[in-house]
């Protein structure tokens, strides 16, 4: 995949920034400096262009990203905002804070860009350019740090060619990021504030707020992977009420299929992730087929969900790591 674009620097000028726009309403994907780090920014609600993300990261697993918006009203017309994050908000955005809330029912931010979560990390950055950016996109944009999975953040332009050159689109050079560390991300969803990454936001300052701030701890097998900090992310992952069965040659009438490339036959209802076997189209559907098949299954009566191989090469272990956690025997 590498040199598959000429990646370009674009200065932060108005044309600049309507040309970055562009290229994200395009589905492109452009990292944009942030007073915390550089994004690796795409159209939030595209699921095509999310999954191009952890294409060019080549991050091992579909961890959920943080949607940026222009403001506190564009975030909460998407999640479900309570008081405790409307106090957080007005103290603290645009920030380095990010609040993990519920999704309204009509959300339209992929599924992917939340990993398949009920939930949704959204956060308003202070940075004009950013801020300029999402506004001239006209659309909520998902972004991770924008550096190669297990590398450290880029602060810098230079930092993201670096790491990122010929992978992606363009990077939109606003100089280097003030804050320099992530945002902190605080989950809002029950009853008391709990603090899934400390960050850019002190503890103390949103415990003045909130009231005490519970720390999530973390799994040991969480705990060694580097860039997935958010605790609790496994057990809350969706998992379908169907059980799911892996790898399959053969699907019975009481199944209900996932395909990847030329269908099974005899399934009683099929989703095809790409008939193309296109990874990158694959794991833009997965989330959706998932949720289809469960429901659907669910209510014609289905026994289980049987999931064609997927090869274990770029998106696909991403994938394959997912459909093994919805496998997994449930507790
Ligand atoms: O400062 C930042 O937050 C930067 C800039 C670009 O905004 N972004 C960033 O993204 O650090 P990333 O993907 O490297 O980290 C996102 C963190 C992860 O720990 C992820 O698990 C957590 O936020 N997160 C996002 N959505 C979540 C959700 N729905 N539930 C729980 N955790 C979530
Ligand atoms: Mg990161």
């Amino acid at each position: 995949m590498t040199g598959r674009f000429m990646t370009e620097r674009i200065e932060p000028s108005p044309a600049g920034i309507a040309q970055a726009a562009a290229l994200l309403r395009a589905g492109g994907l452009v990292a944009f400096g942030t007073e915390t780090v550089y994004g690796l920014g795409a159209d939030a609600t595209s699921a095509r262009a999310v999954a191009r993300i952890f294409e060019a990261k080549q991050r091992p697993r579909f961890n959920p990203l943080i949607c940026h918006y222009r403001n506190a009203e564009a975030a909460f017309a998407h999640v479900e905002s309570n008081e405790a994050a409307r106090r957080l908000a007005s103290a603290f955005w645009p920030g380095p804070l990010t609040l993990v809330l519920k999704r309204r029912q009509n959300c339209p931010v992929a599924l992917l860009t939340g990993a398949g979560l009920p939930t949704l990390g959204v956060r308003v950055p202070a940075h004009p350019v950013a801020l300029e950016l999402i506004r001239a996109a006209e659309r909520p944009i998902a972004a991770p740090s924008a550096n190669r999975s297990g590398e450290v953040s880029p602060t810098m332009a230079d930092h993201v060619l670096r790491s990122l050159s010929g992978r992606i689109a363009a990077v939109l050079d606003s100089g280097p990021c003030k804050v320099g560390l992530e945002s902190t991300v605080v989950d809002l969803t029950g009853p008391h504030a709990v603090l899934l990454r400390p960050g850019g936001t002190t503890e103390e300052a949103i415990s003045a707020i909130t009231g005490p701030v519970q720390r999530a701890t973390l799994a040991p097998s969480q705990a060694v992977e580097q860039d997935y900090r958010s605790p609790g992310l496994l057990a809350s992952h969706y998992a379908p009420r169907l059980p799911v069965r892996l790898d399959v040659d053969h699907v019975g009438p009481n199944e209900a299929l996932l395909a990847f490339g030329a269908p099974l036959s005899g399934a009683a209802i099929t989703f095809n992730l790409s008939r193309e076997r296109d990874l990158t189209a694959a794991a833009a559907r997965l989330f959706a087929g998932l949720h289809w098949l469960d429901a659907e299954g669910t209510r014609l009566g289905l026994a289980a969900i049987a999931a064609m191989p997927i090869p274990d090469r770029d998106l696909g272990a991403a994938i394959y790591d997912r459909l093994q956690r919805a496998a997994a025997p449930r507790s």
